[in-house]
């Protein structure tokens, strides 16, 4: 009986690990240069860590499973939970702000789609200890630094920024009583994932008059922020969310990454943990689920147990990316081609003057091979000796640079190497060689 891959998770067979290789090492590079740290944590957690403030969307989605204890464990659908976790358990040592980013792989029992799966990595990035803009431009930032750099332009893809705060003001001045801004928020994060009708069903159960209904949905169709300001001149809340995202995309404009982003109030976010400023990044072109999204996070550190202090961050899956890059032409993988591959000639043996053999070919490649790889090159030999076609055959579908062949000439101290680019060869001297490599 042949077993399947459980559903909605991959294979990554050595190429398609060559481009997940490429992809986390953009992101692990581009972390680094903008002054991110990497962190980690335990891939499964207590389940009430991700239902105290994950939202139910998530909660849904939970793999969760039992220890022999009977503790409630879950695997991580997200790592924002135990980042706070984590920063509270060391919060007197450790130095402000904390920048850190992390790749961790994640669950969640979603339907899978194009662009969603049950398992992925996932980028992150968080400051925390800054209540200001600033630190929100700056993750808007990194990950651009990081789209920039793998070749997406803003015709390519848009930051959608909105504010939770804006949208609490405008949903109360709406009438919508606070206490029900949570399970709403649910609702319209919905508002561009599901057919119309649906969302529009969806909405009246929360908002049944269909009149304050209307009005949210005119709200979330806003283009421009100015027409946000002339519908809350007198609303103090709502004019200091707007001052906020003015200062973001001043900040943003100076980075010069302005261009990627626009003013989109219909962004929400399912998280139920944003307290600011949120985002989420998308292809303008093929209609794929969001590539990434964020945003500030200001009471989640003292919800679980730790001080007021602020946070914000976003996370960037693999899958939509992946796709995305595929269909542009803009996906990599990394490089894993040889230095060395060593050949031999077959049918040779190599004996002392007094005609005792002392060494096969075979013995003589294995020899190099290991020299090669303690000089730290990437070096492999062929366990098919004898024929010297196939083994080039075997250094050129390795992606080997150079080929090395022991053959006749190996009796005179000397070997042939060859570039397996142009095809040239040149017999060298094996002292010399060595001597030029250890150098
Ligand atoms: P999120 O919006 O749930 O945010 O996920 C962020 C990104 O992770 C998505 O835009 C998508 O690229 C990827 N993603 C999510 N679910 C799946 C899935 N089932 N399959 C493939 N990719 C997926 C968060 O997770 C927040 N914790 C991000 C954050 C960090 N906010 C602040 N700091």
């Amino acid at each position: 009986m042949k077993i399947p891959p459980v559903k909605g998770t991959r294979d990554f067979y050595p190429p398609e690990m060559a481009v997940r290789n490429w992809i986390i090492d953009g992101w692990r590079k581009v972390s680094v240069r903008n002054g991110f740290e990497e962190y980690d944590g335990p891939i499964f957690e207590y389940l009430k860590m991700f239902q105290i403030k994950s939202g139910d969307e998530i909660v849904e989605q939970l793999f969760s499973l039992q220890d022999r204890g009977g503790r409630d464990l879950a695997l991580r659908p997200e790592i924002t939970p135990t980042l706070a976790r984590m920063v509270n358990q060391r919060i007197n040592s450790l130095p402000k702000p904390i920048k850190w980013f992390s790749v961790p792989r994640l669950f969640r029992a979603e339907r899978p789609q194009k662009g969603r799966l049950r398992e992925f990595f996932q980028w992150n990035i968080d400051i925390i200890g800054v209540d200001g803009v600033l630190a929100d431009a700056e993750t808007i930032f990194c990950a651009l630094d990081y789209l920039r750099e793998v070749g997406l332009t803003p015709d390519d893809i848009v930051v959608k920024i909105s504010s939770r705060k804006l949208l609490a003001a405008a949903l109360k001045r709406i009438g919508v009583p606070e206490e029900r801004l949570d399970s709403l928020y649910l609702v319209l994060d919905k508002k561009d994932k599901l057919p119309p009708e649906t969302f529009k069903h969806l909405l009246s159960e929360q908002v049944p008059d269909p009149k304050m209904a209307n009005k949210i949905q005119a709200f979330m169709e806003l283009k421009l922020i100015s027409e946000v300001e002339k519908m809350f001149r007198d609303d103090q809340e709502a004019i200091e969310a707007n001052n906020e995202q003015a200062m973001l995309i001043h900040h943003l404009n100076q980075m010069e990454v302005g261009g990627y982003c626009r003013f989109d109030p219909s962004i929400v976010r399912g998280l139920a943990y944003y307290t600011g400023i949120v985002y989420e990044i998308y292809d303008w072109a093929s209609g794929l689920r969001a590539i990434g999204g964020g945003g500030r996070y200001d009471n989640l550190l003292r919800d679980f147990g730790g001080p007021d202090i602020p946070a914000t961050g976003f996370g960037i899956g693999d899958c939509v990316l992946s796709i995305l890059l595929e269909e542009k032409g803009l996906l990599k993988s990394e490089k894993t081609g040889l230095d060395y591959f060593v050949a031999c000639v077959g049918g040779l043996t190599f004996e002392s003057e007094n005609g005792i053999v002392e060494s096969t070919p075979e013995d003589e490649a294995v020899k190099l091979t290991s020299k090669l790889r303690r000089l730290g090159l990437r070096a492999d030999f062929s366990y098919k000796i004898g024929n010297l076609s196939k083994q080039l055959g075997d250094a050129s579908s390795r992606n080997a640079r150079k080929c090395i062949i022991i053959g006749e000439e190996f009796k005179d101290n000397q070997l042939v190497v060859k570039d397996m680019t142009s095809g040239e060869q040149e017999l060298v001297d094996i002292d010399e060689f060595l001597s030029g490599l250890k150098s």
